[in-house]
């Protein structure tokens, strides 16, 4: 089994490292190779995703990102830019099944900015598809405006598109995973205004109807979704949606359990091939400082284990001994709270290495 380790840019180094820490523990037999991804690419070879870093990914079962990104590089022409080698992964792995899980923690309830008993317990799973949408649609692009409200002027735009192959096989992976948890499935769509999404709702009610009459589904608009989701988020189980709505509601969604610093992902191809990283950003602000939190990249590496690399039971450890810390009061300053002890990012990482046992 090989693994790539792309730990990118901001504090996806330090967060990583506690990860590798933890993998490295658990006595399996990897191969791990490391490259650079995003800035720190840019800076060393002058592209994000430079052809060395795509064919290790491309060559290894399971890849485990950082995060990239800094402010110093916004002023890059657009493919220069570190968001790019994650697209760019995304793109030539055929990574199109994203899972972001948003689960709140018992120790950690009070963290949320929603009243404790509206967030107790929560546990959502986002499946956002990843390849598709808005954000690949073709063309794209700038020119002069041929018509609407000035023509003449300078326009930009970009295409929203799917097919049906596509919303098909997302459909299937939201079923599929909502049979192992709580059997709903909510697909969150705007078909009252967009033909793409109306195509996905007709799609997902089809594959629904013929393969998954086990499972509930529900359709809701977006905005009724992202206004629900604050208002009794537990009414939900699995969320499935398109590219551009999943990158909003997730990151709303992760709010909710008061801690981004918690959240892993999974962004899945066809062959199981993954790519796992934190959900949270690269926080340039606070990086090289040892604070970052590091326990959402450990526990992308758990559901590495369990998606990519067929070891379940390693999954659980990790999982558990997660728990552990949190039940030991460790807290890195992200998840702090009165009566806890605060730890840096490297005396996190060490306390699950210590809690696997
Ligand atoms: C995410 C991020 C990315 C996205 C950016 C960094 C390109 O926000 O993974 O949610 O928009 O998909
Ligand atoms: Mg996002």
């Amino acid at each position: 089994m090989k693994i790539a380790i792309l730990p990118g840019d901001g504090i996806g180094t330090e967060i990583v490292a506690e990860a590798v820490k933890v993998l490295k523990a658990l006595d399996l037999k990897f191969e791990l190779e490391e490259a650079k991804v995003g800035g720190a690419a840019y800076d060393a070879y002058g592209h994000p995703l430079p052809e060395a870093t795509l064919k290790l990914a491309q060559a290894s079962d399971a890849i485990l990102f950082g995060a990239v990104g800094d402010w110093k590089y916004d002023t890059l022409d657009r493919p220069l830019r570190p968001e790019q080698a994650i697209l760019g992964l995304r793109k030539a792995l055929g990574l199109f099944a994203n899972f972001r899980p948003a689960i709140c923690y018992e120790q950690l309830t009070h963290a949320s900015s929603l009243k404790p008993e509206l967030v107790a317990g929560l546990d959502i799973l986002i499946i956002r598809e990843l390849t598709g949408d808005i954000y690949f649609g073709q063309p794209r692009g700038r020119r002069t405006a041929p018509d609407g409200h000035f023509p003449g002027a300078e326009e930009a735009f970009d295409t929203m598109r799917y097919t049906r192959p596509e919303i098909e096989r997302i459909a299937r992976v939201a079923f599929e995973a909502a049979r192992k948890r709580g059997k709903r499935v909510t697909s969150v769509d705007k078909a009252n205004v967009l033909e793409t999404f109306q195509l996905w709702k007709d799609v997902v009610t089809e594959v629904h109807q013929k393969e998954y009459a086990d499972v509930a589904l529900d359709h809701m608009y977006v905005d009724n979704a992202a206004m629900q989701l604050v208002k009794e988020p537990k009414k939900f189980d699995v969320i499935v949606t398109g590219n551009m709505f999943g990158d909003i509601l997730s990151d709303e969604a992760s709010m909710l359990t008061g801690s981004i610093g918690m959240l892993p992902s999974a962004s899945l191809n066809d062959k199981k091939q993954g790519l796992y990283e934190p959900s949270h950003g690269s926080a340039p602000d606070i990086a090289g400082k040892g604070v970052a939190n590091p326990l959402a990249t450990i526990l992308s590496a758990a559901m590495m284990l369990r998606f990519s690399l067929n070891q379940p039971e390693a999954a659980d450890r990790i999982e558990a001994a997660v728990k552990k810390v949190l039940a030991q009061g460790l807290r890195t300053p992200d998840i702090y709270s009165d009566g806890t002890t605060k730890v840096g990012t490297r005396e996190m990482g060490e306390a699950v290495v210590k809690a696997l046992g």
